[in-house]
């Protein structure tokens, strides 16, 4: 693969979805729930992903696409080259403060992340990464994470998990968010990956993200030497959802064992 050709070509295409994003703010949107009332779904998210397949069919067409709704191939492996791909990240925030959402899309050669972008359409930034070749934000190099210590982080964290539910410690997940410095919860997965990626956030935990929720994020936030696990603390899994948890590489481990734990 010619990553720095694909790179140019992975940048106009977000910028030209950006720019229809932008647009439809002009225009009334079909808001439809997919799994239950919160899990929104609009026409847009639709129109954004079929506008990438299109293009990445008609200029890649050897390789496959794995989208949020549906309109890529069925991926049951990650051999070859496959591009997850998320229109929309955050669509509550999308329908609700049309700000806090972001394109989120990964490149994979036989399951290894090559390229990572995460779009924050409105605010016009952009989060990469070649992989081997550094993060970047805009025009700047991401540096690589520092070492910190619980203390001192912020955690995002959905404050859901906090009450008592069948999967997680939520009495361990309360100590968590005592002991932190601080805790934020974005509404974007992507999002909350380059929030750490940038040095902003040293953890984000999550009890249900698919691989297209990830992907993008775990190219750059690898690069800066960000760790992400399951719950269980194996590799993020990129064929099905799962539990995942991505962490500043000094406190992944303390998180898991101390906070952050399956019932
Ligand atoms: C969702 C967002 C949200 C996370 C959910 C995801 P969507 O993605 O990333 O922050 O908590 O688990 O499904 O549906 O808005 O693309
Ligand atoms: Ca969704
Ligand atoms: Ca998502
Ligand atoms: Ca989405």
């Amino acid at each position: 693969m010619e990553l720095h050709a694909m790179d140019l070509y992975i940048k106009s295409l977000i910028k030209e979805a950006g720019h229809r994003i932008r647009n439809s703010f002009i225009s009334d949107i079909t808001i439809e729930t997919k799994s239950d009332a919160n899990d929104l779904v609009t026409n847009i998210d639709k129109e954004i992903e079929q506008f990438f397949i299109e293009r990445i069919r008609r200029d890649y067409p050897g390789h496959r696409i794995f989208g949020e709704e549906g309109f890529g191939d069925d991926i049951q492996h990650l051999e070859g080259v496959v591009w997850m791909l998320d229109p929309i990240d955050g669509t509550m925030n999308f329908v609700h403060q049309k700000r806090n959402f972001a394109i989120s899309l990964g490149v994979y050669e036989k399951g290894t992340g090559q390229l990572g972008y995460i779009y924050d359409v409105v605010n016009d930034d952009l989060y990469y990464a070649v992989r081997g070749e550094g993060a970047y934000y805009n025009d700047e190099k991401l540096k690589p994470l520092i070492d910190t210590s619980i203390a001192e982080s912020i955690v995002a964290i959905n404050a859901s998990w906090l009450a008592p539910n069948r999967y997680l410690d939520h009495e361990a997940a309360i100590r968590l968010v005592q002991t932190v410095r601080g805790t934020r919860s974005y509404g974007s997965a992507a999002l909350e990956l380059a929030f750490l990626a940038s040095g902003r956030i040293d953890a984000y935990v999550s009890m249900r993200l698919s691989p297209w929720d990830i992907a993008g994020g775990a190219v750059i936030a690898g690069e800066v030497g960000a760790v992400m696990t399951n719950f269980k603390g194996e590799a993020a899994n990129l064929l099905k959802q799962d539990t995942f948890i991505a962490a500043n590489p000094s406190i992944h481990n303390i998180m898991l064992s101390d906070y952050i734990r399956l019932k």
